[in-house]
């Protein structure tokens, strides 16, 4: 995820900027750039790459000035290079930006401004643009006035901040569904998307709630809505440590990446609908599609391609393909797919999923493909990364950057990423009217809340975690597209408590699996309400008759039956449909595995032999 960190009133400003970009490394990136203001003019220097680039470029070009602001992007709009890396100046060189997030609206924006040159692909540059020409159009310019009118213009996400020539001592900040930080210690201004950038310097800091708009000065930090209508930030005083401060206060990265995903999942279906300049429907798009919709059209078969949990992903994809767009689908996973000779050609569609994109398997594999003269979608969550530049169109799971070897996030939004697919290839089949695509787009968008809700199940699956910590062997069920979810379930338990689990299909218990029940066995079933609910619950009887101890995962509002036979129950909010409900099982199981390896004293976020990209066969 993208870093920010601005500092106004000390002469080592660059210095102060360059540190905490450092804190924030651990959130990934892939260029880094800082800004600095004076009255005369701004001065930006960015590279692409890792900081170093960027501390090299400065020693040949430095900066001084009491007043600037620097970021580490992780591209979402634009590859990652020097051109795409933040801050953004209007032509002019009147007003600099950061921005963390996704302006969903930036298209509409930039075609607001007319016949304008933009000197990168991003997003973020458009407020800029907007930020001058607000000025321009001031007699006495004001930099917060001119933003208060940005702001107000923009939809999406954002944690964003401005300096201008005009007012140089002033860097102003404004937030929406991305941290932003504020604070002023000893004559200093500060901002930062994370308090590990501001650890240093302060632990009295503001957070600024949604909707607010901050003026740091040397003076102080003044706080107001969008109309100037001053209001109050969070308080709070910092006690963690600096390893707890980049955690976000989570002991390990795979709790924080975990309770990352409402936001994960948000950003993910952030700006998928276009309204097209004729006033027809709003049409769902990908990010980079350069697939022809009429060859999409004509494709007859679908191989879905990937490793270990994105693979998981994938069985959801084929079951969205089969259901929306009435496509045959197999998944396959991608070392085994590039060792065959599977039946491929113009018509067959290759979608490889990688969170990475860098994983050797699925890129071979995809090539596979390819030389078959296969189209290929990449679905990926890192911008630039090789399977991404090599497919011949994308889908971004706007995750974030996952640092924990063990998948969450990145799989969530995979799942969102599927059913997106699924709804495109039905659109450009003309398998759907746009007003049902965009009703469950709609829909869809409940998904961030019912995960937040399903995250207060922690507690209790805490205390199952506690009772089942050394059990040696766990059997995980399921149906439709509880299957994957098992899977990964099992996988997840395996990978960081590195206890024997395996998943299997509900139905096939009776064709062998079941003999491997005795007491004590523990068997997680995945039982949420829909078409294949009553199987599951006849399998659940099945298991417990053998001795079993059955923990069920349930939609509210059918859990009756499920409480009458397993031992546990842990029951869901309703999902918008049964697809996307896999999104919810999965978190109880997140969470029962990392619950799980903290009990067992195992290192969650670096299980042993695991690495969290693998480059190699
Ligand atoms: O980066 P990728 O999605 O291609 O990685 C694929 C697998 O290596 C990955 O999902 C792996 O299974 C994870 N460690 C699961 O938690």
């Amino acid at each position: 995820m993208c870093g920010i960190i601005g500092v106004t009133g000390r002469s080592d400003a660059v210095e102060c900027i360059l540190g905490g970009l450092k804190r924030l490394e651990y959130r990934g990136y892939d260029s880094a750039g800082v800004v600095t203001a004076d009255a005369n003019d701004l001065d930006v220097v960015k590279r692409a790459g890792k900081l170093e680039n960027l501390v090299r470029a400065l020693d040949d070009n430095p900066l001084a000035s009491q007043v600037g602001i620097g970021h580490t992007r992780w591209a979402t709009h634009g590859e990652p290079n020097d051109r795409n890396a933040h801050p953004h100046t209007d032509p002019s060189g009147r007003v600099a930006v950061v921005h963390n997030g996704i302006l969903e609206n930036y298209q509409e924006l930039k075609a607001s401004l007319g016949d304008v040159r933009f000197a990168s692909d991003t997003d973020s540059e458009v407020a800029a643009h907007l930020a001058a020409r607000e000025l321009e159009r001031m007699d006495e310019p004001d930099l917060l006035l001119a933003v208060r009118r940005v702001v107000a213009q923009l939809r999406g996400a954002y944690s964003i901040c401005f300096v201008a020539v005009d007012d140089p001592d002033t860097i102003v900040v404004a937030k929406h569904e991305a941290p932003l930080i504020v604070a002023h210690a000893d004559g200093v201004g500060y901002c930062a998307s994370d308090v590990a950038a501001l650890i240093d310097h302060t632990r009295d800091v503001a957070a600024l709630l949604d909707g607010q708009i901050a003026r740091i000065t040397p003076d102080g930090v003044d706080v107001m809505d969008v109309d100037g209508t001053p209001v109050e930030p969070h308080r709070f005083h910092v006690d963690w440590d600096l390893d707890a401060a980049e955690k976000q206060g989570y002991d390990h990265f795979m709790l924080k990446e975990i309770h990352e995903q409402p936001q994960a999942v948000a950003d993910t279906l952030l700006d998928r609908l276009n309204a097209p300049p004729d006033g027809g429907p709003a049409r769902l798009h990908l990010d980079e599609m350069r697939i022809d919709e009429h060859e999409l059209a004509r494709i007859d078969k679908v191989f879905i391609l990937a490793c270990g949990t994105s693979l998981h992903a994938g069985m959801i994809g084929k079951l969205a393909i089969e259901h929306w767009a009435g496509i045959p689908v197999d998944v396959e996973v991608a070392s085994e797919f590039r060792y065959r000779d599977p039946i491929v050609d113009p018509h067959t569609l290759v979608i490889a999923i990688s969170q990475s994109g860098e994983t050797i398997d699925t890129i071979a594999a995809a090539s596979h493909g390819r030389d078959q003269r296969a189209p290929v979608i990449a679905l990926c969550n890192v911008v630039g990364s090789t399977l991404a530049r090599e497919a011949d169109g994308v889908l971004y799971t706007h995750a974030g950057p996952e640092i924990a070897v063990a998948s969450t996030k990145a799989f969530t939004t995979q799942i969102v990423g599927c059913l997106l697919i699924g709804l495109y290839l039905a659109q450009v089949r003309g398998r759907m009217y746009a007003s049902e695509t965009e009703d469950i787009l709609t829909r869809l968008q409940q998904i961030p809340a019912a995960i937040e809700q399903t995250l207060l199940l922690d507690g209790e699956v805490r205390e199952l975690a506690e009772r089942y910590q050394d059990t040696n062997y766990t059997m995980f069920i399921g149906r439709h597209a509880g299957l994957p979810i098992a899977m990964e379930g099992a996988l997840k338990l395996k990978e960081i408590s590195y206890l024997h689990a395996e998943a299997f299909p509900a139905g096939e218990m009776k064709h062998g699996p079941i003999a491997l029940i005795e007491p004590g066995s523990l068997v997680v079933a995945l039982a949420p309400a829909g078409h294949v609910f009553g199987k599951m619950v006849s399998n659940i009887q099945e298991v417990r008759a053998r001795g079993a101890s059955v923990l069920a995962i349930g939609t509210d509002g059918s859990t009756a039956d499920l409480k009458e036979h397993a031992h546990h129950v842990l029951t869901l909010p309703e999902p918008p449909n049964e697809l996307a409900g896999s999104v919810l099982s999965v978190i109880p199981l997140q969470l029962f595995s990392y619950h799980i390896a903290t009990l067992r004293g195992e290192d969650v976020d670096q299980p042993r032999n695991l690495a969290k990209t693998v480059t190699v066969e």
